[in-house]
C-alpha cells in the first residue's frame, strides 16, 4: 500500500508549478462519475448552496457535485480525478467559518452526507465506529440513548458532520473537560488523493507503533485525504446536567469567578464560557429573544456542570454562587437543569447562537484566537478604539475562556475593506507578540492561510508544504487552502 507513497516522497523535490495544470470537467467525465456513484450521486444543477460558505463571504464556480455512498466509491472517484488532473473540495456540513469547504474556482464538490452509517458502539468501552458523513447531533442522540455522550459539542451540531469535525479538529463547548479530538479519536480510514485507501481504524486507546499518522488528518482541513470512517472514544453520560448564567461587571471579576469555580466545582465542570454585553445583545436583539436575566450587565459567564448525584452538585453550586454574591463578584444569575429540557436548551442557546445573531448585522469579520488570560479581553477594547472611526456596528468578545480561546467578532452592514485592513495584520501581530494562536479552532481555510507565519516558524511551514506534496503531489485536493501560496 505504501509503495506509491514512497515514490512520492522521492518526488517531493520536484517543482509544484509543474503540477498546476488542471483540467476542466467534460461530459465524458460526468458519464464516468455516474457509472461510479450512480445517477443519484451526481448533481450538475442548482449548486449555489455548495458554492457558498456559511458566512456568505465566498462564492465558487463548481459545476459538479458528487455524493458517494461508500469508501470504494470515494476511492474510484479520487483515482479518476487524480488521473484526469481534476480539482476537488470535500464538503461535509459546510459550516466552515474560514471558507474551507467551498470551491474557490471550479473544483468538483465531494459531498459526504450520504456516508452516514453508524457501524457500532461498544457499550463496554464507549468506542463508536461510524462513517464520516454522520451528523454530530444524530451521533449525540445515538450515543445518549446508550448511556454515552460525544466528547465534543458545537453550536453547529445540527448541520456539521463528524468527518468535517475531524478535518477541522473542532473544539467547542466540552473541550475544557474532554480535551481535543487528537486525544479522543482512536482511528480513521482515509482515501488519499490518488484513490489509495489508508486503513488506520484502530479501536485501541494505547498504540505506540511508529508515527501516529491519523493525527495528520485531524485538522488537515481536507487537504491531505478524504476521511471516510472514524472510531472515537465517547465518555459515559452523567445522569444530570445543570447550566448557570451569571452576570458580572468586569473582566477582572470574570477571571476571579473562573478561578473559584474551577477550584471548587472541578469534578462537575463540563464547560466554562464567557460573553460580553454586545455578544448577548446580538442574540437578544437580532434573533428577537427575551433577555435571559432581565437586567443588563457588562459580562456573562455560562457554566455547565454534570454529575450522577444531582442534589450534591446543585447544593455545591448554590454554595459557590452565594459566596460569589457575598463577595460582590456576580450581580445576577439564573440556572436550568435538564429535568426541564426545553428551558435547559433555551438557556444554553444564548451562548450557542451568538454567531448566528452577529451575522444578522450583515457581515461578520470573525477571529478565533488563543491568548493568555491576562490579555485575553484587552484586544477587544484595543480593537474598539482602533475601529471607532469606521462604519463597523459591533466589536464583541465571547468564547471558551476555559481554553484561552477568544472569538473576537466585528460586524458591519456589508463588507468594508477599510475595516478589514484596520483589523489585519494588526491583530495577528498582537497575537504573535503574546505567543497566542491566530486560529484556536476554526482553522485557516481560505481566509487565514496567508497569516500562518504569525503562528508557526518558517521551518514548520516548509515541512507542512512537503507533507502536502507527499500526499497530494498534483495539488488537486482543496488547493490554495490552509498553506500560504508564496
Ligand atoms: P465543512 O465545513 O463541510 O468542512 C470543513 C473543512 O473540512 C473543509 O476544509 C473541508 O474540505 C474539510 N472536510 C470536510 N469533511 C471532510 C472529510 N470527510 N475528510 C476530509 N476533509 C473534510 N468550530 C469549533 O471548533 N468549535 C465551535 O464551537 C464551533 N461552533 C460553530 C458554530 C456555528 C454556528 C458554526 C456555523 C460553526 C461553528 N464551528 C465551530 C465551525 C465549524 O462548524 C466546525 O469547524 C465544524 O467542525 C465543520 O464541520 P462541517 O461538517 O460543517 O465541515
Ligand atoms: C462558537 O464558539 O460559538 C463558535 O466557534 C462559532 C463562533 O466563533 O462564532
Ligand atoms: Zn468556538
Amino acid at each position: 500500500m505504501f509503495g506509491r507513497l514512497m515514490t512520492r516522497l522521492r518526488e517531493c523535490s520536484h517543482s509544484w508549478s509543474a503540477y498546476r495544470r488542471y483540467t476542466s470537467v467534460t461530459a465524458e467525465d460526468v458519464t464516468a462519475f455516474r457509472a461510479i456513484v450512480g445517477p443519484n450521486g451526481v448533481q450538475t444543477d442548482g449548486l449555489d448552496a455548495y458554492n457558498t460558505d456559511w458566512l456568505k463571504t465566498h462564492t465558487g464556480h463548481s459545476e459538479l457535485v458528487l455524493r458517494p455512498k461508500s469508501t470504494e466509491e470515494v476511492s474510484s472517484v479520487m483515482s479518476y480525478m487524480n488521473e484526469r488532473g481534476l480539482k476537488c473540495v470535500i464538503q461535509s456540513g459546510n459550516t466552515s467559518l474560514v471558507a474551507g469547504s467551498v470551491p474557490i474556482d471550479n473544483e468538483i464538490v465531494l459531498l459526504m452526507g450520504r456516508m452516514n452509517a453508524i457501524e457500532s458502539l461498544d457499550t463496554a468501552s464507549g468506542i463508536l465506529v461510524t462513517q464520516s458523513g454522520s451528523v454530530l447531533q444524530t451521533l449525540e442522540e445515538y450515543v445518549n440513548e446508550r448511556g454515552f455522550i460525544m466528547p465534543y459539542d458545537l453550536g453547529a451540531k445540527g448541520s456539521c458532520l463528524i468527518g468535517g469535525n475531524l478535518a477541522t479538529n473542532a473544539g467547542g463547548l466540552r473541550f475544557i473537560r474532554y480535551g481535543s479530538l487528537h486525544g479522543s479519536v482512536l482511528g480513521v480510514e482515509v482515501v488519499l488523493p490518488d484513490g489509495q485507501v489508508l486503513d488506520l481504524m484502530s479501536q485501541m486507546r494505547k498504540d505506540n507503533t511508529g508515527y501516529d499518522l491519523k493525527q495528520l488528518f485531524i485538522g488537515s482541513e481536507g487537504t491531505l485525504g478524504v476521511i471516510t470512517k472514524v472510531s472515537i472514544l465517547c465518555p459515559l453520560k452523567l445522569k444530570h446536567q445543570t447550566v448557570a448564567l451569571l452576570s458580572l461587571k468586569s473582566y477582572d471579576h470574570l477571571l476571579k469567578i473562573y478561578d473559584k469555580i474551577r477550584r471548587q466545582l472541578s469534578e462537575y465542570l463540563t464547560s466554562f464560557e464567557m460573553m460580553d454585553a454586545l455578544s448577548l445583545e446580538a442574540v437578544v436583539k437580532n434573533l428577537e429573544q427575551s433577555h435571559p436575566l432581565g437586567s443588563h450587565n457588562e459580562f456573562y459567564a455560562m457554566i455547565e456542570l454534570s454529575a450522577n448525584d444531582k442534589d450534591h452538585m446543585e447544593s455545591r453550586l448554590s454554595q459557590v454562587i452565594e459566596e460569589l454574591m457575598s463577595e460582590q463578584l456576580i450581580s445576577d444569575g439564573t440556572y436550568a437543569n435538564d429535568d426541564n429540557h426545553n428551558r435547559f436548551l433555551k438557556l444554553k442557546s444564548y451562548r450557542e447562537r451568538i454567531a448566528e445573531g452577529l451575522l444578522r448585522d450583515g457581515y461578520s469579520y470573525k477571529y478565533d484566537i488563543s491568548l493568555p488570560l491576562n490579555v485575553f479581553y484587552e484586544i477587544v477594547e484595543v480593537m474598539r478604539e482602533r475601529l471607532k472611526d469606521t462604519d463597523c456596528l459591533k466589536v464583541v468578545g465571547y468564547g471558551h475562556i476555559g481554553d484561552c480561546n477568544l472569538h473576537l467578532n466585528i460586524t458591519s452592514k456589508a463588507f468594508d475593506k477599510r475595516i478589514k485592513t484596520t483589523i489585519e495584520p494588526f491583530l495577528y501581530e498582537y497575537v504573535a507578540k503574546h505567543k497566542g494562536s491566530i486560529s484556536a479552532e476554526h482553522g485557516l481555510g481560505l481566509m487565514k492561510n496567508s497569516y500562518l507565519k504569525y503562528s508557526k516558524p518558517v521551518e514548520a511551514i516548509a515541512l507542512m508544504k512537503q507533507i502536502k506534496k507527499l500526499f497530494d503531489p498534483k495539488n488537486t485536493l482543496n488547493p490554495n487552502k490552509v498553506l500560504p501560496n508564496d
